[in-house]
């Protein structure tokens, strides 16, 4: 069972798709904190219904990024987290911390951060990623759940869906259409994380199969 912190700004659905996930038993883990920069997030409040710790660090002003991500490491490490979830947590996260999560024997190799994306990467990164999509005339949007690295939307990509941008589509229709994806694929992704069946070669991330119950056949990585 892996201790899981998931970090977010917002409403909180991913959020709640990773509790959702964790107390149906699809992820062999527990949301162990959740942890916002924005006292109002309705993530926090998703979080104390679900009877989990919760961390409020406020960004408002903050100006000294390297002071401010040290304080994150500091109250996430207090709950020993084995994987970092980004949920729509709307900050750059420096050097500093990234290194903090860095791939550890435990997690084979792998980075110990997670972000999830609302744009088909490496196409639209950054803010507003569906209305990218739809002003770029994109035929197809989707979704990312990817290793964080540095830069911005870079990491190496576990897992992407698809969907359909349909004629007349505003950015809102586009984005829930979105959103039920991310809620399929970010338990996915975390669960094989969980399971230790993800590699790094090179950038590109490998998902192991998982043995049938039998332990005699492969199967495919959605087969589960
Ligand atoms: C999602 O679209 C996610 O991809 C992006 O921010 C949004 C957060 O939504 N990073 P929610 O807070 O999980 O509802």
């Amino acid at each position: 069972m892996i201790r899981i912190a998931v970090l977010a700004s917002g409403g909180g659905t991913n959020l709640q798709a990773l509790l959702d996930a964790c107390a149906a038993g699809q992820i062999d883990g527990r949301v162990a904190v959740v942890l916002s920069n924005v006292p109002e997030a309705r993530a926090l409040a998703r979080a104390r219904e679900a009877d989990v710790a919760t961390e409020l660090v406020p960004s408002k002003g903050v100006v000294d990024r390297p002071a401010y991500d040290a304080e994150l490491v500091t109250r996430l490490s207090r709950h020993a987290p084995d994987l970092v979830c980004l949920a729509g947590f709307m900050r750059l996260l420096t050097p500093g911390f990234i290194r903090a999560f860095g791939p550890a024997p435990s997690s084979r190799g792998c980075p110990r951060i997670v972000n999830i994306h609302p744009g088909l990467l490496p196409g639209f990164p950054g803010l507003h990623a569906q209305r990218q999509a739809l002003a770029y005339g994109a035929r197809f949007a989707g979704c990312t759940v990817h290793f964080v690295d540095e830069g911005t939307d870079t990491g190496p990509i576990i897992v992407q869906a698809v969907v359909p941008v349909l004629e007349g589509d505003t950015e809102e229709e586009l984005s829930a259409r979105v959103l039920q994806e991310e809620h399929r694929i970010y338990p996915r992704a975390v669960q094989w994380f969980a399971q230790g069946r993800l590699a790094l070669e090179g950038r590109r991330v490998i998902v192991r199969a998982a043995r049938a119950p039998s332990g005699h056949s492969l199967r495919s990585p959605w087969d589960d």
